[in-house]
């Protein structure tokens, strides 16, 4: 038995913000999600992003205020808000603050904003400003972070009543290790290899050559939780580029109870390859 802790037998890991944060890595992640993900080449994956608005609109009785956190350019917001009033206040905050921009843009509110945030450290400051009722959507972005301290983040900057709709990428069947592996080549594939590759060559300091090999392995905080990697090999390290994690239904729900959130719906895409949650802060 290996008595080293998870965390020890991990390799390091990139911030996940050296992704995605500047304008050429952003140009590069939308082309491979114009490429590979299940929202574009699935019309089913689609409807869940508006599955929730009949119930958003008994809730939503008055001026609200969107906040979409990691929103890139705001095409899943877009298609919820085509079924609800427009919010009173929108703010879209990304790592990425042109595909921020874009996404104050696109979406219809009263008043709007853009900004540019860390998820793993801090929430937009305007958040505790808000008097009214929040909507906070958090799509894509689970897989790629801690997910219990985000949201548990998440929920103590949420005020009594405000509401949080998120996703995940699931792993069909009890255990995510299996399902994780079949679903490989949604990552493994020339479009992702070409923006990895060019994060790994725009980050300080510089790596050396090496390779990228993708693999499931246990999330080193969560060790029953399979997480897609694309590792760094060169010969003396391992860096870990990018991570997606692949979590059960009941996985994601102990995550809801754990977070202080109380959850309303699940809409679960008919493969069970994704789904999206409308959750509640607790009084
Ligand atoms: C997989 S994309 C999902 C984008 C979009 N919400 C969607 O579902 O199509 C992950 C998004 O999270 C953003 N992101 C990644 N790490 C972040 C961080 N640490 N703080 C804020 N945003 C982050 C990225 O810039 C990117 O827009």
């Amino acid at each position: 038995m290996n008595s080293k802790p998870a965390h020890r037998r991990s390799s390091p890991e990139f911030p996940t913000s050296a992704l995605y944060s500047s304008p050429s890595l952003g140009r590069l992640w939308k082309k491979v999600h114009l490429a590979c993900s299940p929202f574009l080449r699935r019309p089913s994956v689609r409807r869940l992003y508006q599955k929730p608005a009949p119930q958003l609109l008994k809730l939503l009785r008055g001026p609200y205020s969107l906040i979409a956190l990691g929103c890139a350019d705001g095409t899943k917001e877009a298609l919820l808000l085509k079924k609800l009033p427009k919010p009173a206040y929108l703010l879209a905050a990304d790592t990425n603050l042109s595909l921020a921009r874009r996404a104050a843009r696109r979406l219809p509110g009263l008043k709007k904003a853009a900004c540019q945030i860390d998820l793993t450290t801090h929430l937009p400051s305007p958040i505790s400003h808000l008097r009214r009722l929040s909507l906070f959507t958090l799509y894509g972005v689970l897989p790629n972070l801690d997910p219990l301290p985000l949201l548990r983040r998440i929920a103590q900057r949420m005020s009594r009543g405000d509401l949080l709709l998120f996703s995940a990428n699931l792993a069909r069947g009890r255990s995510g290790f299996a399902g994780a592996r079949k679903i490989l080549h949604q990552y493994d594939n020339p479009p992702t290899r070409c923006w990895l590759e060019a994060a790994v060559k725009s980050y300080r300091p510089k790596l050396p050559t090496g390779r990228l090999q993708f693999s499931v392995h246990p999330d080193p905080r969560q060790e029953n939780l399979a997480r897609i990697e694309a590792r760094w090999i060169s010969p003396r390290k391992a860096v870990t580029v990018f991570s997606s994690r692949r979590p059960t239904t009941a996985q994601v729900e102990t995550w809801i109870r754990s977070a202080r959130l109380k959850r309303l719906s699940r809409f679960l895409d008919p493969r069970g390859e994704e789904a999206v949650w409308l959750t509640q802060r607790q009084g």
